[in-house]
């Protein structure tokens, strides 16, 4: 059996990141493929646990402050998490695997937002994840105002519509979305070939042709 393909979807918050990996995933089902899909953190029994503790807003007036450090461990706990309990079984069987966030979001938020650098996050990718790499990332980089506002209309709606709240992340100030714009670029200059970043503020179907596009020159050809 042919090994499967790691795709991976970065971007702000409110870059349309998700929109398009459902997209993408529906089609190629359509065209034969087996998918499998995933978000970070989350995905996994222990990984929605972190997810709720990470993104609610009201985490920390029960559990103070998360530091950054403490931050970053808790997502790549979730992430060798979901490397062993789903992304390394569905390449190993043959699937397609898109993952919503994966480690250049750590280098992106903790590392550029956070401040942390990436050194840290790269050495602790290399310590819990086997630096287990993406065979494509495709970045999802509108302009920062442009995602800025769309995420804050989707957590208004997502609070009143399901009394959830992820706010955590989106409470913080534009410089905090500023760094981790800067991270998210120095990544796609650093690794051109992996990393595609997708910029403009086209249209969510023109944006799903230009991936649909990319993904078929660079998926494995079907062994006979
Ligand atoms: P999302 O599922 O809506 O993209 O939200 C996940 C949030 O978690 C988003 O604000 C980015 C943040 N995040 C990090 O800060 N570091 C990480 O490694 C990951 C995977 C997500």
């Amino acid at each position: 059996m042919s090994r499967g393909y790691f795709i991976t979807f970065e971007g702000l918050d409110g870059s349309g990141k998700t929109t398009q990996l459902r997209r993408l995933a529906t089609h190629l089902e359509a065209e034969g493929h087996k998918v499998v899909t995933l978000r970070q953190p989350g995905g996994t029994a222990l990984g929605d646990r972190i997810r709720s503790i990470l993104l609610d807003s009201k985490s920390e007036a029960t559990l103070g402050p998360i530091a950054p450090a403490a931050e970053m461990s808790l997502m790549f706990a979730d992430r060798a998490q979901a490397i062993a309990e789903v992304i390394l079984p569905a390449i190993n069987s043959g699937s397609i695997l898109l993952c919503d966030r994966y480690t250049d979001s750590s280098e992106a938020y903790q590392g550029g937002g956070r401040q942390l650098g990436s050194e840290r996050i790269l050495s602790m990718h290399r310590a819990a994840c086997d630096n287990l790499q993406p065979d494509l990332t495709i970045l999802l980089l509108p302009s920062l105002e442009a995602s800025l506002r769309r995420a804050r209309r989707r957590n208004r709606r997502h609070t009143q519509q399901q009394g959830t709240d992820e706010n955590r992340f989106e409470r913080e100030s534009d410089d905090f979305y500023r760094r981790i714009y800067q991270k998210y670029e120095e990544i796609a200059a650093r690794e051109p070939h992996r990393v595609i970043p997708i910029r403009d503020d086209a249209s969510i179907d023109q944006i799903q042709t230009r991936i649909r596009e990319l993904v078929a020159t660079r998926l494995p050809a079907p062994v006979a």
